[in-house]
């Protein structure tokens, strides 16, 4: 409520739960991040601050997946409206698709299609968020479920991802801020923005924890089979049996798509628990008003995936494992910074400041806003996953802008630094 036009009152005006809820996504620091980029200087921006490497020619998507929407929109007969769930060939071949090599068969009536990942996580979240109900959330996170979990008025309890434990969950804590109003914990595996990916073993604990503790596990699999190093990818659906999973997904990062908006949610639920309980129709319900992902993408679904070949996957992946190596091995050069992982899956990599060695920055914010400014040099301050003092880089885009854009930071860091530190 306000005062504007000449004195008049209005009874409208800025809402202030989105204002702060806002406030910790990742959009809101990219605007902060390109309000101080240099106009003046020439260079191309470097964009290591978001995960979208589908703009670069190394990360074009598959023909087969092109020809897919093609044939479906010269088909005509996808210019409907889709049904809440989405079109059962589509929820058919989705199903079929997460059921490969899974010990668990998937039926298409459990899964749900969503406008991509995002519009998963609003659904579910909205869906959630009874009255007084709180959700344990990883931290560093996606900051997306924070957002919108703190637009929904659903209590955020943050358990920490432990750096020296390769990123894993600490579960003693995840026991200690549970109560019984927790209905879920996210957790997001492969990890962004961690670069991990958790073990068989690992995943198992947290399903056990999860069902101790009588809550949900929401598994974000956004970036599924996105891994180039030693850990494979084990879908949490593996642990249904011990506790209710439900997976997010969607065609994104894997396809490298995201400007096409879908994905999926889908109920593990071998015991009929989150069905019994009523959660499975509220979501429904959620579904019903909400936008669906685009028809026509919906009708390419069964041969996007059925003709994408492995060979465009193990391709993309080779791009990526070498980005990631070049990423951790220029990081070590960089004098006010280390990372404790080298990343093996998704397409980012957490990275310690220490601003005590910088001459005139006080923190990661000021680094990164400095860093757009005289470098063009887009990274997210730490604080906007959660991790103060930390930065988030993401190393998949094109391997040659990667090199500049790592050589431009070192030059940064180097001329911030303070001077007995330099050679
Ligand atoms: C962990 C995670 N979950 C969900 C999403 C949203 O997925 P989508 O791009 O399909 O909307 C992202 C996007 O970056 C993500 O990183």
């Amino acid at each position: 409520m306000g005062e504007a036009g000449g004195g008049k009152r209005w009874n409208f005006g800025a809402n202030e739960v989105v204002e702060l809820s806002c406030s910790q996504y990742v959009r809101y620091y990219m605007n902060v991040l390109a309000d101080n980029l240099d106009p003046t200087d020439n260079r191309p921006v470097i964009p290591l601050a978001h995960g979208d490497p589908a703009p670069f020619p190394s990360f074009r998507t598959d023909p087969a997946a092109v020809e897919a929407i093609s044939d479906a929109l010269h088909s005509g007969q996808f210019n409907h409206y889709a049904n809440t769930s989405g079109l059962p060939i589509a929820r058919k071949a989705v199903a079929e698709h997460l059921s490969l090599g899974l010990s668990y068969q998937i039926s298409p009536d459990d899964v749900h299609l969503t406008a991509g990942g995002h519009n998963a996580i609003d659904v579910l979240i909205s869906t959630l968020a009874v009255p007084g109900a709180n959700i344990l959330l990883p931290r560093p996170s996606y900051p997306m479920y924070n957002a919108r979990a703190g637009f929904s008025k659903l209590e955020i309890r943050s358990y920490d991802l432990l750096p020296e434990k390769g990123w894993e969950v600490d579960l003693d804590v995840v026991e200690a801020l549970a109560d019984d109003k927790t209905v879920a914990i996210v957790v997001v595996t492969p990890c962004n923005p961690c670069g991990n990916v958790f073990s068989r073993q690992h995943l198992q604990k947290i399903a056990e924890t999860a069902s101790k503790l009588g809550i949900l596990v929401i598994a974000d699999e956004v970036y599924r089979n996105i891994t180039f190093g030693e850990t494979p990818f084990v879908s949490m659906a593996e642990f249904a049996d011990i506790v209710p999973v439900m997976l997010l997904g969607s065609i994104s990062k894997r396809w490298l798509v995201p400007g096409w908006r879908f994905g999926w949610m889908v109920t593990v639920d071998p015991h009929n628990i989150m069905k019994d309980s009523g959660l499975v129709h509220s979501l429904v319900n959620v579904l019903n008003m909400s936008i669906d992902p685009v028809t026509f993408i919906q009708g390419a679904m069964p041969d996007i995936l059925e003709k994408t070949k492995e060979e465009f996957f193990s391709g993309k992946m080779e791009i990526l494992r070498e980005c990631a190596e070049t990423c951790y091995e220029e990081i070590k050069k960089i004098p006010c910074m280390s990372c404790p992982y080298k990343p093996e899956a998704s397409m980012f990599t957490m990275v310690k400041l220490e601003p005590s060695v910088l001459e005139d920055i006080k923190d990661d914010l000021e680094f990164c806003c400095k860093l757009a400014k005289e470098e063009s040099l887009m990274i997210l301050p730490g604080r906007s996953v959660g991790f103060k003092n930390w930065l988030r880089i993401t190393f998949a885009v094109e391997p040659a802008l990667l090199k500049d854009g790592l050589s431009r930071l070192n030059k940064f860091a180097q001329r911030h630094s303070k001077k007995k530190l330099q050679p």
